[in-house]
């Protein structure tokens, strides 16, 4: 009796893990974050530092705890592929396989994943509008593709905007969004994301 109720609730368990969808499952295995969290001991060396800064050009590090899983594991691929280019993290990205990165992706966004208040800081500036559609009134991207920009650091903001624009950092939907905005734009729309709470973090290296 007892036993068939056990498995009943371990059939409904994974019943439900597939009605959630977990994308991960249909093209490889689950994401494992305890392996993730092995592998990103190199990351802390960089993202583990608050206030920590790329040289040439000089913005911040971006944080990347709380960030959406789905979107580390894209970015991590897009810089493997060269859609994205900073070289450091192309050799940290091409290090890696697919499942590991997805791995690591899971790692960093356990812990306490932003969660959105639907509620904004401050009074989001004009070239805003069209931007909360996918990253949220408070930054805290809508799904796990679009990457929260809350607490971001502003320069880095600035900077994959200004790739964006560029077309150096590649996306058909980024790049075409950015094409429309003024560099004043730019340092606004910024300065409002950077500053709404929840807000992304900086992973601290496990001791
Ligand atoms: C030497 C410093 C350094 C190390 C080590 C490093 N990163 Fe990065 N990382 C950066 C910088 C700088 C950027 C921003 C690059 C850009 O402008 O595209 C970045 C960007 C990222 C992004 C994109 C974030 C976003 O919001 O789009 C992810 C994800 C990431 N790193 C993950 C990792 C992981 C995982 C590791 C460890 C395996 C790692 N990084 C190691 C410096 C580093
Ligand atoms: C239709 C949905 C959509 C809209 C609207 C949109 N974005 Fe995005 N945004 C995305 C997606 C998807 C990505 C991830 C692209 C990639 O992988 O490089 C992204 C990435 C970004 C990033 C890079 C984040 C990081 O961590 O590196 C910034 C900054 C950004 N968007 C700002 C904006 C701003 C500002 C606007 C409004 C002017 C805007 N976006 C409008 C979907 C959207």
């Amino acid at each position: 009796m007892l036993f068939n109720r056990i498995r009943l609730v371990a059939v409904a368990t994974v019943f439900i893990g597939t009605m959630l969808g977990m994308p991960a499952m249909a093209d490889g295995a689950a994401a494992d974050a305890a392996h993730g969290g092995k592998l990103a001991y190199t990351c802390f060396g960089c993202h583990g530092i608050p206030n920590y800064r790329n040289s040439y050009p000089a913005y911040h590090v971006p944080k990347i705890g709380g960030q959406h899983e789905a979107y580390l594991a894209s970015a991590l691929s897009e810089y493997r592929a060269g859609a994205r280019p900073h070289p450091t993290m192309k050799t940290q990205a091409s290090s890696m396989s697919e499942q590991d990165a997805k791995d690591i992706a899971a790692y960093f966004a356990t812990s306490t994943p932003v969660t959105s208040a639907g509620k904004s800081v401050g009074t989001p500036p004009a070239a805003a509008a069209t931007c909360v559609a996918c990253h949220g009134p408070d930054g805290v991207g809508i799904t796990g593709d679009y990457p929260t920009l809350a607490g971001q650091h502003a320069d880095y903001i600035e900077q994959a905007l200004k790739a964006y624009r560029k077309g150096t950092r590649q996306n058909a939907i980024m790049n075409g969004m950015a094409a429309a905005l003024t560099d004043a734009d730019i340092h606004a729309v910024a300065q409002y994301f950077a500053q709404q709470s929840p807000s992304l973090w900086v992973p601290k290296a496990p001791r």
